[in-house]
């Protein structure tokens, strides 16, 4: 089967990129978007990074020590103090303050929208990288300017040995397996785990784009919780029918045979499950950030009247589920409500296009309860009020 998206993905194609690469094995892909031109450039990046709520660093090879972690916000004078080459800048999260950063984004809709992080833009100076390391996450590394070379090695775990650094988990070996130089348009895949260490032959900007995997640490800490603030105190360890134990001081099997029981009778909840997971994989990276959107005086009505079309918030992300009972559940920024299947729709609308024209809302405008869900999503500022220029 073709896909739209196939071009990203040169010769190889979303089909055999999914199973043969996806969180398996690195691909470099020459020339997957020739021409990009960098909507931020790197003074505007550097600029990004004196901005207190923008999280950037800055790393060093030759610093007070290899590898020398600084963190933003930067001032004029941070830059100025600098060495000429062997550093380099990151800005994490480009995709929340730049919308055409986002943009890139709709390339990747072959994957699921939910499991993307950010996109970080990292500017380097010759010589420049982070380190030879490994991220838990699956990354395509898009190079934007300049060139850089790029070496894979060993698959990594969180046994795998670090270099002694305050700040950085930089590998202690490298067993470098393949390498490449990385020109303007090329975009390297690396999946979790996978050793990589990209040193910039020029001054470059390359662009990270990010997917999140929660840990089961995480999954299991949070769904238990998210369970647990549902049940009433009375609902408890409880042993009716107890025969008489032979040694009272013992913890006998049959007792962790019922606990283990009521556990299990607990998270086998599905439904559960699939509410807490939509809620926690839209969770916003920066929710405060989400919050300076919140316009009291938005009216959908007037607005949509008046030739405004709805965007999403930047900071705020978007996904929906069927349930069982053929209800919907839309979940944002770690929040959800449920409509009914009669707006499945409209809410596939919400969350997949950037833009909601008037025109394509005009069909709902008749209809209360797709107003009222449109309507919570603007007051709580999901959504937004914007007209298209374009
Ligand atoms: C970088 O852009 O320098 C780092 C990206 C990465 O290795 O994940
Ligand atoms: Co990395």
């Amino acid at each position: 089967m073709s896909s739209e998206f196939d071009a990203l993905l040169g010769d190889v194609g979303v089909e055999r990129f999914l199973s043969e690469y996806w969180q398996r094995k690195p691909l470099l892909i020459r020339q997957a978007i020739p021409d990009y031109s960098s909507p931020v450039e790197p003074d505007e990046l550097a600029g990004l990074s004196l901005e207190e709520e923008v999280e950037s660093r800055i790393i060093i090879k030759n610093g007070s020590h290899p590898w020398e972690l600084r963190r933003g916000p930067f001032s004029d004078e941070d830059y100025k103090q600098l060495p000429e080459q062997d550093w380099t800048l990151l800005v994490q999260a480009v995709d929340q303050f730049v919308p055409e950063v986002a943009e890139l984004l709709q390339r990747f809709r072959f994957l699921p929208s939910w499991r993307v992080d950010d996109v970080m833009i990292s500017y380097a100076t010759p010589g420049g990288g982070v380190g030879p390391h490994f991220d838990n996450y699956d990354v395509f590394l898009l190079q934007v300017e300049g060139k850089r070379r790029w070496r894979v090695g060993q698959h990594c775990t969180s046994e795998s040995a670090l270099q002694d650094n305050p700040d950085l988990r930089i590998l202690r070996e490298f067993e470098c397996q393949d390498e490449w130089v990385l020109e303007p348009g090329d975009m390297l895949y690396i999946p979790p785990g996978i050793a990589h260490d990209g040193i910039a032959e020029t001054d470059c900007l390359t662009y990270s784009i990010g997917f999140r995997a929660p840990s089961h640490q995480e999954v299991l800490v949070h769904f238990t919780d998210y369970l647990a603030h549902q049940l009433s105190e009375d609902v408890r360890y409880s042993d009716a029918g107890l025969k008489q134990p032979q040694d009272p001081a013992a913890i006998d099997p049959e007792s962790i045979d019922r606990l283990q029981q009521s556990i299990l009778e607990l998270v086998q909840n599905k439904e559960a499950l699939a509410t807490w997971f939509g809620r926690h994989m839209t969770e916003a990276k920066y929710p405060e950030l989400a919050q300076n959107y919140i316009d009291d005086d938005a009216d959908l009505l007037a607005g949509l009247n008046a030739g405004y079309g709805l965007i999403h918030n930047p900071c705020v992300r978007l996904a929906y589920r069927v349930t069982e009972s053929s209800e919907i559940e839309l979940f944002a920024s770690g929040e959800h409500c449920r409509v009914p299947g009669e707006l499945k729709a409209l809410v596939q609308l919400i969350c997949n296009q950037s833009y909601l024209s008037p025109e394509a809302l005009e069909q709902w405008q008749q209809d209360a309860g797709a107003i009222e869900l449109l309507e919570q999503l603007l007051d709580k500022g999901y959504l937004l009020l914007e007209r298209d220029d374009e």
